[in-house]
């Protein structure tokens, strides 16, 4: 029976791969999509999910709806990684439209409607996840699970040297939701850097593969591509894909641990800074688990699942 999920998501390039895995992968019955501010422009990001489903050939059987325009309490922050989200080029304009229900309502009705049988992949700030949160406090109970791609495992950020991009926009929505009781898997930076980067040879078989969502993905994802060069970090990061594909294909996973996992709101040099502590007693007291931190995958068997995808036949409208 496919899993019935929500995808929370700042859609950009990565959200648009892992979008098609919520549209497209047999295990999914993806029920939503919620827009919150990250990536890039708002109003662009919810082009860029219209576009996703449009060319997914799903274009109005899964409603889009916008959700916060701006983090908790901090001013929104623009990622520099991936260009205007679908690869710098125009799309043929979807007929779907977004939703006129906020995004974290629709979270809300959604796990009223589905209570213990939905979970909620989010892959952007935990803005709209911590808004839902605020109206509905039995949330936790209500949602199987919450996949969260975000922080980073003892290692450095990509924002600072302390934080993750989703932790590091809203520190404060992070912190709120982690320590409200979800049943919580985590997938950090730190494992997409160690297992979900792609390289020239790889992205060049997915570019050969000649298929209409192979060349989607291709284009959209040329942006991180060129950035991570610059950063050096060689070929394209897919941190929301993995996080997605992780989901339904739980068989790729090959190590988690409980851990502790707080989220740093006060200082400045540390905002967003994800302390992921696999000890229960510290001298500060005793922290029981309240996540599991994925930390070794299949990679190869994510690279080839995801390609698999790409081989969809559209039927576009
Ligand atoms: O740090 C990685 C996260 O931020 C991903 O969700 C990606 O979309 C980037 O914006
Ligand atoms: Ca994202």
């Amino acid at each position: 029976m496919a899993r019935k999920l929500i995808i929370d998501t700042d859609t950009a390039a990565d959200d648009s791969f892992a979008l098609l895995v919520g549209l497209l992968h047999p295990e999914a019955d993806l029920r939503a999509v919620t827009i919150v501010a990250g990536n890039v422009d708002f109003e662009q990001q919810v082009r860029n999910a219209l576009i996703t489903v449009d060319q997914a050939g799903r274009s109005g059987e899964v409603p889009v709806f916008r959700g916060a325009t701006d983090p908790l309490v901090r001013p929104w922050y623009e990622a520099k990684a991936h260009g205007d989200g679908k690869g710098n080029v125009e799309w043929p304009t979807p007929m779907q439209q977004a939703e006129s229900v906020h995004g974290a309502q629709a979270i809300v009705d959604l796990a009223n409607a589905y209570p213990g049988d939905i979970d909620l992949l989010a892959i952007g700030p935990l803005t709209n996840v911590a808004l839902a949160l605020a109206m509905d406090r039995d949330l936790p109970s209500k949602i199987r699970e919450l996949w969260i791609m975000g922080g980073c495992d003892n290692s450095e950020g990509n924002v600072t040297a302390a934080a993750e991009y989703n932790f590091f926009v809203d520190p404060e929505a992070a912190q709120m939701v982690l320590s409200a009781g979800f049943a919580t898997t985590i997938v950090t930076w730190t494992l997409t850097l160690a297992q979900a980067t792609w390289d020239d040879q790889q992205l060049d078989t997915i570019r050969n593969m000649g298929t209409p969502l192979s060349e989607f993905f291709s284009i959209l994802d040329a942006p991180n591509r060129e950035f991570n060069g610059s950063v050096g970090v060689p070929g394209s990061t897919h941190p929301d894909s993995l996080t997605a594909m992780l989901l339904v294909e739980p068989g790729l996973i090959r190590r988690s641990s409980p851990r502790y996992v707080e989220v740093e709101t006060h200082s400045e040099l540390t905002r967003g800074y994800s302390l992921m502590d696999s000890r229960e007693g510290r001298p500060s007291g005793v922290h029981m688990p309240n996540a599991t931190v994925i930390e070794e995958v299949d990679e190869q068997g994510f690279y080839t699942k995801f390609m698999t995808l790409l081989e969809t036949t559209v039927k576009r409208r």
